[in-house]
């Protein structure tokens, strides 16, 4: 059956259509009704005239309720009050399928029940906002790598290394090859891939079985990770405060009706252009001790000192140069100061933490292989990826930006779980 789209009205004032949609609202003052319908496309004010209609329409029309699907006929006028600037004098409407006591009306809901009904949840206007900014930022993030000559390798889901650290795996028996993990990171593939094509990212969901709950923790989440061939760590930041600038002025120059809806302060993320501010770990720590926080070189920077530290800039800022012994098994010593890896995470400001992990790769044969049994891993599951080093090693640099992470912090929205359409988290496998 063809059909028009909310979306595609501008060519069919004057005309008579037919649109299928859902309904969202409705009024009525006894001689004159309305309704407001949705199709994914836009939202269309209908409106019909008792008069002016068949009595079984009008009766059809009173028993509508909050999302029952509808095909609706009239003919399309402009009317710049109305939302999306069209409406539609109904005069024939067909009711598809009912819709009974829909669980989500307008009033305040808690976020239990909603996340309990996340599968009806994500046609209010909010999370479809949230949708359509996480969509522009996933094409954003597409572009800008396929424009700089970034080839894209789909990296295994199930690995048989450990990429990140062990404490939070998922694992699975794997026929008669013992366990397979769910991928931490698809880094370590990328690493491989690198040398084959010089610049390569991998894009896909990735794994921690978190048992923080946080709200910026997800057990399932995407990441994006480029890898370059022959760039340090310093040219690493450089392309990262490139790509966040590129993200988020793609999502206000198409996204800024959604960011309207989110009620998002767009000023705050205008002014995240390159460069960023760049502060070292140890100085880092330096100023947390001065502002009375209780923690010695070596510590973990946490969620709150995170905030704490990026809230002094308008834009995101780097911490680079950690401690060899908080961090990943693969970062390279930092020939300056080996008590410490060339790594970076990238803070964004408004309290949204770390959405960048990165850094230099170790490629030296030897010290790789010496942390990786510091770390109690097993040397033969990482054979092919010290080969990296044996065949032709060479400087290399990544790192990973999650997307929901970030598409938060676009958006504004307080908690990751809603920055993608099925939040996986510790205590939530449904819907
Ligand atoms: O800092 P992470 O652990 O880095 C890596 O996985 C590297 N292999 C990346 C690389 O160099 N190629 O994770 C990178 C980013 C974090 O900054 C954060 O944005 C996101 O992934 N992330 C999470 N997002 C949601 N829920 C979680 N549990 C996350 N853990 C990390
Ligand atoms: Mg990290």
């Amino acid at each position: 059956m063809s059909h028009v789209e909310i979306g595609g009205l501008s060519g069919c004032v004057g005309e008579t259509v037919t649109i299928q949609g859902w309904v969202t609202t409705t009024r009525s003052s006894g001689k004159v009704a309305f309704a407001v319908i949705r199709d994914g496309t836009g939202l269309l004010q209908c409106v019909l005239v008792k008069s002016q209609v068949a009595e079984e329409v009008w009766d059809r029309f009173q028993g509508l309720t909050q999302e029952t699907s509808v095909a609706v006929t009239g003919e399309v006028r402009a009317e710049p009050r109305s939302p999306g600037g069209y409406e539609l004098g109904l005069t024939g409407l067909e009711v598809i399928g009912e819709s009974v006591d829909f669980p989500i009306s307008p009033k305040e809901h808690g976020t239990a029940f909603l996340h309990e009904h996340r599968h009806l949840w994500l046609r209010s206007r909010r999370q479809v906002a949230i949708a359509r900014v996480r969509h522009e930022v996933v094409q954003a993030i597409r572009d800008f790598l396929y424009e700089r000559g970034f080839v894209c390798v789909d990296t295994p889901i199930l690995t048989g290394a450990i990429g990140e650290e062990a404490g939070n795996l998922f694992s699975t028996e794997y026929f008669d090859l013992g366990s397979a993990y769910l991928a931490q990171t698809g880094q370590l593939y990328g690493e491989a891939a690198a040398a084959a094509l010089g610049k390569i990212y991998c894009f896909g969901p990735t794994f921690r079985a978190e048992k923080s709950k946080t709200r910026r923790h997800l057990t399932e989440f995407w990441m994006v990770e480029p890898e370059v061939a022959w760039l340090d760590s310093d040219g690493n930041m450089e392309l990262q405060e490139q790509f966040i600038s590129y993200i988020v002025a793609r999502a206000l120059d198409r996204r800024a009706e959604e960011l309207k809806e989110l009620e998002r302060d767009t000023s705050r993320l205008e002014s995240v252009t390159a460069p960023f501010p760049r502060l070292s770990y140890t100085d880092a720590i330096a100023y947390l001790k001065s502002e009375g926080h209780d923690l010695e070189w070596g510590a973990d920077i946490g969620g709150d000192e995170e905030t704490v530290l990026a809230s002094r800039y308008d834009r995101p800022v780097f911490v680079y140069n950690y401690p060899k012994a908080i961090k990943a098994f693969y970062m390279k010593e930092n020939p300056d100061d080996p008590r410490t890896v060339l790594s970076n995470d990238c803070l964004a400001p408004e309290g949204y933490g770390e959405i960048i992990g990165g850094s230099q790769r170790e490629d030296d044969y030897d010290r790789l292989l010496a942390r990786i049994v510091d770390y109690g891993l097993d040397p033969d599951a990482y054979k092919w990826y010290l080969d990296l080093r044996k065949y032709g090693t060479f400087a290399h640099s990544g790192f990973g930006l999650g997307v929901e992470r970030t598409v938060a912090w676009i958006c504004g929205i307080p908690h990751i779980r809603e920055a993608i359409a099925f939040p996986r988290q510790i205590h939530r496998l449904y819907p």
